[in-house]
Parts: structure tokens; sequence; C-alpha cells
């Protein structure tokens, strides 16, 4: 059975392109072997991760993330069962969302500022399947 999720957190402590590495290389190492794609979306204050994969293999990534000190707040925005994944192509692809253009938020947001933690979950999957229709995605160097 396949799952999508959805949430939001804050990094612990400043968002660095280090600590993004570290996150994404991690992923990179341990998401094929369990058949978890998606994307890591990150501005200098929130993360924004979609994962798809097993019911297993999301729940138990998912408490990973709670559980992971690097970072807090971390808000379920969506969780659904699937019949495909809409991220299949990124062992975990990433997006630096500061450099997305604004037009991108008004779409599906009240404000052109990304904050996902006052927005309705959908919404914000809206977004992400824009970056991903508009080849915004960079893949991990070694994905
Ligand atoms: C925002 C964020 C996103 C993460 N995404 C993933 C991921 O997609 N895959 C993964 O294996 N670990 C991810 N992690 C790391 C996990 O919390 C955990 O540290 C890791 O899975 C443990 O892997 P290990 O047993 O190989 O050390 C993420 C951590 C954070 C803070």
């Amino acid at each position: 059975m396949l799952v999508r999720c959805l949430y939001a957190s804050r990094p612990e402590k400043p968002m660095t392109s280090a600590l993004t590495h570290e996150i994404l290389k991690q992923s990179c190492h341990n998401n094929p072997g369990r058949g978890i794609t998606g994307l890591l979306c990150y501005t200098s204050e929130i993360f924004v991760q979609v994962i798809e994969g097993s019911r297993d293999d999301i729940c138990n990534l998912f408490n990973a993330i709670v559980r992971d000190e690097r970072n807090k707040d971390v808000c379920l925005l969506v969780y659904e069962e699937i019949k495909e994944r809409h991220f299949g192509s990124w062992t975990m692809g990433q997006v630096k969302l500061d450099g997305v253009n604004p037009g991108v938020m008004l779409k599906y947001y009240e404000k052109a500022e990304f904050n996902p933690f006052n927005a309705p979950g959908h919404a914000t999957m809206s977004i992400l399947m824009e970056l991903v229709a508009t080849g915004a995605i960079v893949s991990h160097v070694g994905a």
C-alpha cells in the first residue's frame, strides 16, 4: 500500500547548506532501498518535505524525523493513501524555496509568502506539484 505524507518543520539551529547537504546525503543513502521518493524544500526558516512509499516505511521515517533533533515543530500537513506517486523521479529532490517565483505562492496562498504552517495542506502540496511541473527540482548529487 502506497502513501504520501507532507509535513512542515523548523530547523533547530539556523539553516545552513551543511545541514541540508547532510540530510540529503542520508536520504539518498537510505531512501532507495526502502522505495521512498520525494522532495525536500526549504527556506532559511522552514523545511517542507513530501515523502512517498509503503505505509510502514513512511511511518517509520516520519517518526524518525519527528525525533530528529535537527528539526522541531513538526506539523503533519497531509497524509493520504495513493494509487500512484507524484514524486517518483526523485530519491529526494531538493528545492531552495527562497529562489522560487512568488507568483507560484500567490497562485495557491493568500499571500506571496511561503508559510505552510498557516495554509491548508493541499495548497502547499499544489505548490510542490507546480515545482515539479516547472522543472524547479534539483536532484542531489549522487542520487
Ligand atoms: C527535515 C528532515 C528530513 C529528513 N528526510 C530524510 C529522508 O528522506 N530519508 C532519511 O533516511 N532520513 C531523513 N532524515 C533523517 C532522519 O531523521 C534520520 O536521522 C535518518 O533517517 C537516520 O538514518 P540512519 O539510521 O542511516 O542514521 C531527515 C531529517 C530531517 C531533519
